[in-house]
């Protein structure tokens, strides 16, 4: 049941089945017999048949088609079991890069090709100077279709990603610099245990935003920072500081499915403690040679964070001598075995020039009675993507807002509430369930038919079901309706935020 099946209608086509794979983190075992761990990696080879006038595409090294609808393909370099991926369907590719093409259905190609013509080149290139050398040969993407539940999934040679992604401007290419990063940190050094992901995610988030800094320039960077650091906020007041998977270590007992433990703190608190390995080592460029040295020890290998941070003291004998593991209140045991909030948070006020008037302006929104002329004053049109989110993140923070206030911000900003942006969309209608908006309710429930990304759908329920009488209603009839578009692990993890009976 976890090689995901496709009708007709679930695609954006509407025309022809399609069926796709999802290996992280323990669903390969339904898919191939495996030892499916990421303690083990191996190379493999698959020959797959599909019937007339579909195409099938692998997270592999080489791939050839041959008569009667058979591809072989062949990946030669050793990788864990998850990284196995498998998509059939009507697509289609073009170029957009001397390494790297774009697939998705035919319908989507044209824009497909338009958002990301020219662009990954740059990102692979940097992260290349950076961490060393790419070793999987192309980079592609494949664009999904809508009910695919993560941003992205960072399959070697074959990103899978959300259609979310073509928003039509390039805004949000971070997803792609993402998945490009686990190429080095994931992919080539891979945790040992999925209590462990943080080493996978966290050193991803860490090179996600060296890659940024290094193409969008600091500002950007760290507002764009601060708004993972929101959702680390969001995740820890929801599950409370202290919960047992607020710390970078997890213990999964046997029998607990590695998914059911996901959540931000892999990823920020993990960027947090890179970022503060970095601040002992206090010179980027030294820390960046640390990176690419760290990689090369540890390439087609699957380590745990005591390799990591042993490496790192090896690498830095000074720092050992000064005994950096064990200063008070930041001990590298602390870190890993300490649920809350990180000890240490990196600078982000080279991103102040792009968040302070943002932060003004909604507290201006907050105001029991609105300075309509303050509020004018401030001109959001040149405003980027992430500047936007941010500023809805705050006001989501100060949520409820005074009587009509959002009513009056939704008239004034439709460049907002009439977004197409997937992070926008997903904002304004937590902003709309907070502030209890009924009228607006017709966008929660557009965006959810229109997508089934996990990181959306979730905090969706959770704030319908934690509402109103009205908003529980919305997310009883907006759930049945789109069920079955969804992934089974999304379905089965809405049921239990609805209180409905999970069926194993
Ligand atoms: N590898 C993850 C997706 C994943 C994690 C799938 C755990 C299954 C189990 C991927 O690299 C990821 O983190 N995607 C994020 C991107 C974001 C952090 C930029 C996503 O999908 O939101
Ligand atoms: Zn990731």
């Amino acid at each position: 049941p976890q090689v995901c099946w496709l009708a007709p209608e679930q695609t954006a086509g509407k025309q022809k089945p399609y069926m796709y794979t999802q290996g992280q983190a323990v669903l390969n075992r339904s898919f191939f017999p495996c030892f499916d761990t990421p303690s083990v990696k191996s190379t493999y080879s698959a020959t797959v048949k599909v019937p007339e006038g579909f195409t099938a595409v692998m997270s592999a090294t080489s791939w050839e088609k041959q008569k009667d609808n058979t591809f072989v393909f062949k990946m030669s370099q050793p990788i864990p079991s998850y990284l196995i991926a498998l998509a059939v369907g009507d697509i289609v590719s073009a170029d957009i890069g001397p390494r790297s093409r774009v697939w998705a259905e035919p319908c989507l190609i044209e824009a497909a090709k338009k958002e990301y013509d020219g662009v990954i080149e740059e990102f692979l290139a940097v992260g290349e100077k950076l961490f060393g050398p790419y070793v999987w040969g192309r980079y592609d993407i494949l664009f999904m279709p809508p009910s695919f539940p993560f941003g992205g999934m960072e399959n070697p040679c074959l990103t899978f990603l959300t259609p979310c992604l073509l928003a039509g401007d390039r805004s949000l290419a971070d997803v792609i610099i993402h998945e490009i990063s686990h190429s080095w940190f994931g992919n080539l050094v891979t945790n040992a245990t999925w209590g462990e992901f943080w080493l996978n995610e966290g050193f991803t988030m860490y090179a996600q935003r060296r890659i940024s800094t290094e193409v969008y320039g600091l500002a950007y960077t760290c507002l764009e920072a601060a708004t993972g650091r929101a959702l680390l906020r969001q995740h820890m007041d929801n599950t409370g500081e202290d919960h047992p998977l607020n710390k970078l270590r997890v213990v999964i007992e046997p029998g607990v499915n590695p998914d059911d433990t996901y959540n931000e703190t892999p990823y920020e608190k993990g960027y947090c403690f890179v970022s503060y390995l970095a601040h002992l080592v206090g010179d980027q460029s030294k820390f960046d040679a640390f990176l690419q040295a760290y990689v090369n020890r540890f390439k087609f290998q699957s380590i745990t964070a005591d390799d990591t941070l042993g490496f790192f003291l090896e690498y830095f004998p000074e720092l050992k001598e000064k005994g950096v593991d064990s200063i008070p209140g930041f001990e590298f045991d602390r870190w890993l075995n300490t649920p809350g909030w990180p000890p240490y948070l990196p600078d982000l006020s080279p991103g102040e020039q792009l968040m302070k008037p943002a932060d003004e302006l909604a507290e201006l929104w907050a105001a029991d009675s609105l300075n309509m002329e303050a509020i004018e004053a401030v001109d959001i049109a040149a405003w980027r993507t992430y500047q936007l989110v941010y500023f809805l993140d705050q006001i989501l923070q100060k949520s409820p807002l005074p009587e009509g206030n959002v009513e009056r911000l939704s008239k004034m900003y439709p460049k907002i509430s009439k977004s197409q942006n997937a992070e926008l969309r997903l904002r304004w209608c937590q902003i709309i369930l907070k502030n209890n908006l009924e009228a607006e309710y017709s966008k929660v429930k557009d965006f959810l038919h229109s997508q089934g990304k996990q990181k959306y759908t979730l905090p969706l329920y959770r704030a319908m079901w934690g509402g109103s009488e009205a908003a529980r209603a919305l997310a009883m009839e907006t759930f049945s309706a789109t069920a079955p578009q969804l992934h089974v692990n999304v379905q089965n993890y809405v049921k239990k935020i609805l209180g409905l009976e999970v069926v194993q």
